[in-house]
């Protein structure tokens, strides 16, 4: 009887094993190769797609969404392809000339970030693209104290505002 009941056990843990196992396996296959993101494959981003602006009087911000590969996105299956960027850009609401942030968010597949659905987060307060390079990483990187990812969770991918 026990050692019945020792065998049921390891055959319902093995088998979990192995949900567990292919569940984890799709996950890393999703994207087989990294995109390497760097700030220069943002250059001339103002030519890109706009997916979406917005006035904000109330922090001295214009903004608008940049994507670089709107025919790729596929939404339907709740994920974006290897090699998307997002471009979130700030200007001064009172000098539309000044851009005053980016926010980026790179797909880079591969082992990159699993848990943030492989994506890069950069950001700088400036407009230039290079200082991207001195504030990025995974899901640990933060904006005036909250993560990336806090905020972006329960969106489509992540991403707030989808490519309609
Ligand atoms: C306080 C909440 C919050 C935090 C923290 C935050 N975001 Fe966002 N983010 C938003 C919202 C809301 C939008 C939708 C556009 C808008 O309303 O400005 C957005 C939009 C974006 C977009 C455009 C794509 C999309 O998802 O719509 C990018 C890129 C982006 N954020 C990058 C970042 C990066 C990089 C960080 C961290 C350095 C960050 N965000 C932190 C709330 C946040």
């Amino acid at each position: 009887m026990k050692l019945k009941t020792i065998i049921i056990t390891m055959v319902s843990l093995i088998s979990l094993l192995n949900i567990t196992a292919c569940v984890y396996n799709d996950a890393v296959t999703l994207y087989e190769e990294e995109f390497i993101f760097s700030p220069e494959d943002i250059e001339g981003y103002q030519e890109w797609t706009i997916i979406d602006y917005s006035d904000r009087p109330d922090i001295n911000q214009w903004r608008t969404i940049y994507i670089n590969k709107p025919e790729e996105a596929d939404r339907t299956e709740g994920s974006y392809p290897l090699g998307t960027i997002l471009v979130k850009e700030g200007r001064s609401y009172s000098d539309r000339t000044k851009v005053v942030s980016l926010q980026v968010m790179a797909k880079r597949g591969g082992t990159f970030n699993p848990l943030g659905n492989y994506w890069e987060w950069a950001y700088t307060a400036s407009g230039d693209i290079h200082a991207l390079n001195d504030y990025r990483g995974d899901n640990s990187l933060t904006l005036n104290g909250n993560t990336c990812i806090s905020c972006h969770q329960g969106y489509n991918d992540l991403v707030v505002k989808q490519y309609k």
